[in-house]
């Protein structure tokens, strides 16, 4: 499955790159965003690329090849960004999981097509979604499913797993996938896969994805050098609260920052027609004066 950058042209536009500028892809992936970034710089310019998904990394580096600019990799968490590097003129976060990682059933993130259980982007942590789907205890399954997935039926959902635990263990993302299947009730009529949102809580939770966001982003704003610009695409209301929460928190606290995107962009109908992905995403623009 090719991975196509959501939002390309409005980050590219907002990051409004300066040719021998330096600029971080926060969250390089298939390197679809960096490769047009990288286009813009000149030889002075630096891009700086990070990834906690090791086969991310390697898949970029295959991608940016053939430019001028200076471009360094760094297989490791964003959270870590201002050990990264300490001045840039641009950062960029394209939030969530790759068409890469969703594609490759060994990785565990797909409903539609059976894997082991494990969900780590970054393969060094520990805690796989075999773990938690087989090990937790039920208040703590119930929290992170109604929490992180947003999920009405987290109560039958987790029952269900429970019930089927006490017999066997779950194994694969299948077998986990009908299980949510047959917990909710039979006369919803489901918009998308009725496992979707469940596997979007044990994700989120298996790769602590929002409780570093804030963090992140603050440390992210450290580094802005003046007309220096963050841009931030969600695909989920978790996340885009707590980006609006981040922007807002670091313009009171900063008087040199002012966010740039009132309202949050989104996708023209065109590209939401042409790829699903991008049909919940949203950009938000940060910027140092
Ligand atoms: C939506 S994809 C990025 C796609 C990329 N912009 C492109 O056009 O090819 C998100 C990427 O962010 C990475 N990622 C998610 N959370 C991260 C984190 N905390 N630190 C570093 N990388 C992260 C994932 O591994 C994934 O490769």
């Amino acid at each position: 499955m090719k991975h196509i950058p959501v939002l390309l042209k409005e980050s590219i536009d907002n990051l409004k790159i300066k040719p021998d500028g330096i600029y971080v892809d926060s969250t390089v992936g298939c390197g679809g965003h960096a490769e047009v970034i990288a286009s813009k710089l000149s030889r002075q310019g630096k891009l700086i690329c990070v990834d906690r998904d090791e086969i991310a990394i390697k898949e970029a580096k295959k991608k940016l090849v053939n430019f001028n600019c200076e471009i360094y990799f760094f297989h490791d968490n964003f959270y870590n960004i201002s050990n990264i590097c300490c001045c840039a003129d641009g950062i960029l976060f394209d939030l969530g999981i790759c068409s890469l990682q969703i594609s490759d059933c060994n990785r565990g993130f797909s409903y539609i097509n059976d894997g082991p259980l494990d969900m780590r982007m970054d393969k060094r942590d520990r805690v796989t979604a075999f773990e938690i789907i087989n090990n937790f205890p039920e208040k703590a399954l119930n929290k992170i499913i109604k929490e992180y997935g947003e999920e009405r039926f987290y109560k039958l959902i987790v029952k269900k797993i429970l019930d089927y635990r006490s017999k066997k263990k779950i194994e694969s993302t299948l077998e986990f996938a009908d299980i949510i299947k047959n917990a909710v009730p039979k006369k919803i009529l489901y918009k998308s896969n009725p496992a979707k949102k469940t596997f979007q809580a044990i994700r989120i939770f298996v790769n602590y994805e929002l409780s570093i966001l804030e963090e992140s982003i603050i440390k992210s704003s450290s580094i802005l050098n003046n007309q220096g610009k963050i841009c931030v695409i969600t695909f989920h209301s978790l996340e885009d609260r707590i980006i609006k929460h981040s922007f807002k928190k670091i313009c009171l606290d900063d008087k040199n920052f002012d966010i740039v995107t009132k309202k949050a962009i989104y996708p023209c109908l065109e590209e939401i027609n042409s790829n699903s992905r991008s049909h919940s995403a949203k950009l938000r623009v940060l910027e140092k004066k």
